[in-house]
């Protein structure tokens, strides 16, 4: 272990998919790195930019009019070449070149692993603020973009109910999360959702036994329209082989909507702006304060500090308890 050299400049980067609320992050590391007199680069394009040496000063005017947009400003990307070793290594000869003292990672979980290995082989410090929209850093309650992607899928489902009640009919929303069922489970209970279906009862029967038995149910309790909603899992799209089941298995004609991507865009809400504002300004607190391995998160509704180590290759669980009452709101 080096001795904890003083930190004078930092870099943040935007990595994995886009997130409403992104732009606030960066705005609050950018705004409260400058106040505590650092310099603070910026990097184009996630650790592909990085790689690239796509680095630039930011000043307080180059963060300006950007807390109400969606995507990044600074791009992001998916860099499959940092999986390897001497990559990560290569991105930190480029940092320590350009004399920038750590890195701040607005991210996900892949990004965060990426971060952890980069910093803990070449001994350098790396923090994450977590920002995806599907709300899966395992240890931190909150992630910024779920809050307005959950709103983004709501505001669709309430227009669909239209539709689903004006004809009667099951209409089948296959909403983002890739294997999380956070979205699913806030979009479901919010929007009124007769059943949501997460991740791991997309595949197999198990899941359309169930989804059967919960649209009778629905129906013999009066309902002639319903709301399911279909957390995406591994594979997009497999919500056209649930309805096909339904078709073939119980004769139950089922409409599907994927929300797909519309869901990542857009301005960030009120809870995205607040909730980025903080975290980024608390990343650079910890960078500060020699802090590194770590993300910011939010536990007990308070902000916090999580170790890589605790978040990385860790799941959340399906709140069954929610899902269950999103059955019951529902009948
Ligand atoms: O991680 C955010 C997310 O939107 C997931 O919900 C989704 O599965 C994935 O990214 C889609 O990624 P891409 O935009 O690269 O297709």
């Amino acid at each position: 272990m080096t001795a904890k050299k003083s930190i004078k400049s930092i870099a943040v980067l935007c990595s994995g998919g886009d997130a409403p609320g992104m732009n606030a992050a960066l705005r609050a590391v950018v705004r409260y790195g400058i106040y505590a007199k650092l310099h603070v680069y910026g990097v184009h394009k996630g650790y592909s930019g990085l790689l690239e040496g796509n680095i630039e000063e930011l000043w307080l005017r180059s963060v300006a009019n950007i807390i109400q947009r969606g995507g990044t400003v600074i791009k992001t990307d998916r860099c499959k070449a940092f999986h390897q070793k001497a990559v990560r290594a290569e991105a930190v000869n480029i940092l320590r070149r350009k004399k920038i003292d750590a890195l701040v990672v607005i991210g996900g979980e892949g990004s965060f692993t990426g971060g952890h290995l980069m910093g803990k082989e070449n001994d350098y410090p790396v923090v994450g603020v977590p920002g995806t929209i599907d709300n899966d850093v395992y240890g931190s309650e909150y992630t910024i973009g779920f809050d307005t992607a959950v709103n983004t899928a709501v505001e669709a489902i309430d227009k669909i109910r239209d539709t689903a009640s004006s004809h009667d009919r099951v209409f089948l929303v296959e909403v983002m999360g890739r294997t999380s069922a956070e979205i699913a489970i806030r979009v479901g209970v919010s929007g009124g959702a007769e059943t949501i279906v997460v991740p791991d009862e997309i595949e197999g029967n198990k899941g359309i036994d169930s989804l059967i038995k919960s649209l009778q149910r629905s129906a013999a309790l009066g309902k002639n329209s319903s709301i399911v909603i279909v957390a995406e899992g591994e594979k997009p799209g497999s919500v056209y082989r649930m309805a096909h089941e339904l078709k073939t298995r119980a004769g139950i004609d089922a409409r599907v909507a994927i929300l797909g991507h519309v869901q990542r865009g857009g301005s960030p809400s009120a809870m995205d702006r607040y909730m980025a504002s903080l975290m980024g300004a608390e990343a650079v607190k910890a960078v500060l304060q020699g802090k590194r391995d770590l993300a910011i998160g939010q536990v007990n509704g308070r902000i916090a500090r999580i170790a890589f180590k605790s978040i990385i290759g860790r799941h959340k669980k399906p709140d069954r308890e929610l899902l269950r009452l999103a059955e019951i709101l529902a009948s």
